[in-house]
């Protein structure tokens, strides 16, 4: 029984050999990615039939992959962390969950791309970068009778009760965005009054950071809170929805890559990394209709991405927010100041 079965193997393995190299012949990656679906599965497809490396990709948001790869890293599973806020990147950085690597592309990164693989020690690297703000139903604030909303103030308006929306900051990595930039705009102390008082009027706290600007645009909320690009994808396509940068400054994020420590495809990993960074992968996302402005300089920015140079920006402190000790320290005070209270 044994013989045979190893001659069937031998068999099989010298008519594989003859015939034309299927794609998994070049072995196989497994990519965890956390930006829009679309753009995930336009990013595996091309990566696939370019190399032949057959990809099982599994879409979550920024939290839920950190906590995936912390919670595998006795038996990794995943071998490239593809996508999310560059934050929760640092701290699997830090806690060593993820490969420092120097990719042959880096001569041709922005600054702020190496910024973050200087920042996480050369485990994790910039792909793109977008403003944190907001967006808001243009029909669902003109029938409150309100004026448009220009600042993060205006969100507290009691008009506004029920009707905003942003995620959890624990699952997703634009609502951490929210918080850590709050904090770091108002001090910590006025920044928690401030996401206290937002919580009377929000509605949901949804899983995925980009979910509001759907709800937003289908006037299921008057406002999502969301990175100003997520907003952008409804109002091209003309639903009646406007995106801010809000008045009084805002933080933003450089959306980060990481190989995953003890990867088990890890020259695949190395592939699908340099690959990810080069100009022609990087321009797959604006027809998959994400507008973030790409890390390569030889990338063409989409031209319906926000325009970064002319919003107020605050000098967001990465390294700080990123640490392991401030996002376990920020999420549980959120948790527990914020999130459990009654409205
Ligand atoms: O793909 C859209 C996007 O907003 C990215 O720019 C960002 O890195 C990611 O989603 C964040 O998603 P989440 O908030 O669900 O972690």
């Amino acid at each position: 029984m044994q013989l045979r079965s190893w001659l069937g193997a031998g068999m099989l393995a010298a008519t594989v050999s003859f015939a034309p190299a299927p794609a998994s012949a070049q072995g196989a990656l497994v990519l965890y990615c956390a930006v829009q679906e679309e753009w995930c599965r336009a990013m595996s497809n091309a990566f696939e039939k370019e190399t032949g490396i057959k990809v099982a990709m599994t879409r979550k948001s920024s939290g839920e992959i950190y906590a995936q790869i912390k919670a595998e890293a006795s038996n990794p599973r995943g071998d490239v962390w593809w996508g999310g806020t560059g934050d929760p990147h640092l701290q699997a950085a830090e806690e060593s969950l993820t490969l420092e690597y120097e990719s042959p592309v880096n001569k041709d990164l922005h600054d702020w791309s190496l910024s973050q693989w200087k920042a996480a020690k050369q485990r994790s690297i910039g792909i793109y970068a977008g403003a944190l703000g907001f967006g808001f139903n243009t029909q669902q604030i003109k029938s409150k009778g309100m004026a448009e909303p220009k600042c993060w103030a205006d969100l507290l308006d009691a008009k506004l009760k029920d009707d905003v929306q942003v995620a959890d900051p624990n699952s997703s990595g634009t609502a951490y965005t929210l918080l850590a930039t709050v904090v770091q705009l108002m001090g910590e102390e006025k920044g928690f009054e401030y996401l206290k008082a937002l919580h009377k009027n929000i509605s949901q706290y949804t899983k995925s950071g980009a979910a509001p600007a759907k709800a937003a645009s289908l006037g299921e909320t008057a406002v999502g809170i969301v990175f100003i690009h997520d907003a952008v994808v409804f109002a091209v396509q003309g639903d009646p929805i406007k995106p801010v940068a809000p008045c009084e400054g805002t933080g933003y994020e450089i959306g980060s890559m990481s190989i995953v420590k003890g990867a088990r495809n890890l020259e695949n990993a190395k592939k699908f990394y340099d690959w990810a960074l080069s100009p022609a992968a990087q321009a797959l996302g604006a027809p998959a209709k994400s507008y973030q402005v790409p890390s390569n300089k030889n990338a063409p920015v989409p031209p319906q991405a926000p325009k970064m140079s002319d919003m107020k920006l605050i000098d967001y402190d990465f390294v700080k927010y990123g640490s392991s000790a401030e996002r376990v320290r920020l999420l549980a005070k959120w948790d527990k100041e914020v999130k459990s209270l009654p409205k």
